[in-house]
């Protein structure tokens, strides 16, 4: 597997130090995750939710994987300030369309961090009563969990840098990045004296 960084679009990649996981290897895993999630649900008419917006992504390819029918909806958060963080708080800036009692939840995130947006989701889906919830995350920097909470389907572990593309942005930059890559440290360096 090929980990260069391309080359062919210079204004695209700079500040990626490496490619972590190209393209064809976030392909091939999406597409292990589709086919144990359509064993699962076998069946069943999942409703699929997505924080958005880094998930933009890895829902968009992950549900076309999926071999049973699926319904789709979103979720928005705030990024926390450093005080509401400490108490696990996220604002919901944008919720569900309909009611959620009696079905089944697939939650999907892009990355699981600490834990404190998750944990806060679930807590908040939970308290709608679904018929089952479960959580799939494409990259997981477990190194800085801070809570422990149940993954069922789960990408890749990261490591705990900065790292952006595939809906990963920093400063709202990379997301379109069809790779994940680290991201060089005087990117974020310089940006502390923006
Ligand atoms: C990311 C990700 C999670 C959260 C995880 O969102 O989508 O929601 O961070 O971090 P945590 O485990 O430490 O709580 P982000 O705030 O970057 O917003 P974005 O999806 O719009 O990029």
């Amino acid at each position: 597997m090929n980990n260069e960084l391309p080359g062919d679009h210079p204004e695209l990649t700079h500040g990626i130090r490496q490619v972590l996981y190209t393209e064809e290897q976030i392909r091939g895993r999406v597409a292990e995750l589709g086919q144990a999630i359509s064993r699962d649900y076998a069946g069943q008419n999942p409703l699929v939710i997505g924080v958005l917006k880094g998930v933009l992504f890895f829902m968009a390819d992950l549900l076309r994987e999926l071999t049973v029918p699926a319904e789709v909806d979103f979720i928005a958060v705030s990024s926390y300030s450093a005080e509401a963080r400490e108490h696990g708080m996220v604002r919901l800036m944008k919720d569900l369309e309909a009611p959620i009692a009696g079905r089944h939840i697939l939650f999907i995130e892009d990355v699981i961090d600490t834990g404190l947006t998750l944990n806060y989701l679930l807590q908040n889906l939970r308290a709608r009563r679904p018929a089952s919830l479960e959580v799939c995350v494409l990259f997981d920097k477990s190194s800085s969990r801070l809570l422990d909470i149940p993954i069922k389907y789960k990408g890749f572990d990261l490591p705990p840098y900065f790292v952006v593309g595939y809906g990963l942005d920093f400063r709202e930059k990379y997301r379109n990045l069809p790779f994940v890559g680290l991201l060089s440290p005087e990117v974020f360096q310089n940006s502390k004296k923006d």
